[in-house]
């Protein structure tokens, strides 16, 4: 369909700036060649060879970006949240990554991780896969057959891990070489390679910058792990002492790309750091929920977007729990309000608005022009039908994608478009 134009009805809002709602209530769309072209408040005129289709009172949203998650952790979700972050990567999440070496393995858990990938109405995600290059290939093949677009990451640990979760250098360097073309044919189809080294303690001197000429010479976006736990700071101070700072870690080594460069949690930071998320245009991802269940700590929200920098939202499966991007969002706010409060009133809150662009246009803002309604951009879109909220008493639309974020979920979700294509549940055979 995506070569095609066609015209499509409902009450469509999104968030295209932080805190800026746009609503076209009862309006229509026309998509051509997968692209937003008008919004209008009347029908089109509209001949033979557009198909129009109604979704007349139903609610219509951007599809939702994870920033940041770990299919490889999809398993040992909800496990070991009594822990913090370091001894959970080595008593659950390590073993189990391990066992990603086993493709059968991979293709059971990633059927399911893709699935529910797209039942959530998450069309575009970065995500780490493990060390395994056969299961990260596996992993796109997926998200091909899927119809989603992704950001999939080998990931890179070759010190500091479990015995059965390791590579040399060597084979880090091979392995990733080899990734890196066996990727080649999905990225026509929107799935594309992401460096990955896990974070600053996993990877040695030479693999970092093995890694960061990489990026330089190809271009490659980055992805990785920063100042998410006091106790990872402090080990990262001690194997780096000629850096800074735990990112001027990755900067150090040319690994924070103008703009093409994903940090996680992104918690505890100093004045030099948040200026460096600036100048770097780092996307910054917010992983509230894991972020409360490894007591990591509070990333200050509003004070990331008042500096202009920029921030997506990331599940980040497994030290999160939750797939659905609504259940991010609304983390977001708690925690925001949380330390407002806690903090006497020294940093501020989130709004709905800023925390529902984080999920779209803000997250989105990665994967190109998607996660908003305007012109231009790709019409990536979920069909929402919240009938069931509306039939005691009005609600405006604003009040209706709030009511589905904090009391509805992904099986309000009736249909799914990403580039004018409508997405039918997956087929793994
Ligand atoms: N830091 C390094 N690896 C991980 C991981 O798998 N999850 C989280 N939350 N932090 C990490
Ligand atoms: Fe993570």
């Amino acid at each position: 369909m995506s070569g095609q134009r066609f015209v499509i009805h409902g009450d469509f809002i999104s968030t295209p700036d932080p805190g800026e709602v746009r609503i076209h209530e009862n309006a229509y769309i026309t998509v051509e060649g997968g692209k937003v072209s008008g919004i209008e408040k009347e029908r089109p005129d509209t001949g033979p060879d557009v198909t129009f289709i109604d979704y007349k009172g139903k609610l219509i949203i951007p599809g939702f970006s994870d920033v940041h998650l770990h299919a490889v952790q999809y398993v040992t979700r909800g496990l070991g949240y009594d822990k913090e972050l370091l001894p959970w990567l080595n008593d659950y999440t390590f073993p189990e990554e391990s066992r990603f070496q086993d493709p059968a393995y991979g293709e059971r858990v990633f059927n399911d991780v893709v699935h529910d990938l797209w039942a959530s109405g998450t069309l575009h995600c970065a995500i780490f896969s493990s060390l395994h290059t056969d299961a990260s290939i596996l992993l796109m093949e997926k998200f091909a057959k899927a119809g989603l677009s992704a950001y999939v990451g080998k990931v890179n640990m070759d010190r500091n891990s479990v015995e059965e979760l390791q590579e040399t250098t060597e084979e880090s360097i091979r392995e990733t070489e080899r990734f890196l073309e066996a990727a080649r044919p999905y990225e026509e189809r929107g799935i594309l390679p992401i460096l990955t080294p896990r974070f600053a303690p996993s990877c040695s001197d030479e693999l970092m910058r093995w890694l960061g000429d990489k990026a330089m010479e190809t271009g490659l976006p980055v992805q990785s792990h920063v100042n998410e736990n006091q106790g990872e700071i402090a080990w990262v101070r001690e194997l780096f002492p000629q850096s800074n700072n735990y990112l001027a870690v990755y900067e150090d080594f040319d690994l924070l790309p103008q703009s093409r460069t994903i940090m996680a949690h992104c918690i505890h930071n100093s004045e030099d750091e948040m200026q460096m998320f600036l100048d770097k245009d780092v996307l910054v991802a917010h992983c509230p929920d894991s972020n409360a269940n490894l007591a990591s700590g509070i990333m200050a929200a509003g004070e990331m977007i008042d500096r202009g920098i920029r921030v997506g939202l990331g599940s980040d499966i497994g030290g999160g729990n939750r797939l659905f991007i609504g259940h991010a969002i609304e983390s977001a706010m708690r925690l925001s309000r949380l330390l407002w409060a806690e903090s006497d009133h020294a940093y501020r809150t989130i709004t709905f608005a800023e925390a529902f662009h984080m999920a779209t246009a803000g997250g989105g803002s990665f994967f190109g022009k998607t996660g908003a309604f305007l012109p231009g951009y790709s019409f990536d879109a979920l069909v929402v039908d919240d009938s069931r909220f509306t039939r005691y008493r009005p609600l405006s639309v604003f009040e209706r994608l709030q009511k589905f974020v904090f009391a509805g979920d992904d099986r309000q979700i009736e249909a799914r478009y990403r580039g004018g294509e409508f997405l039918p549940l997956p087929d793994f055979d």
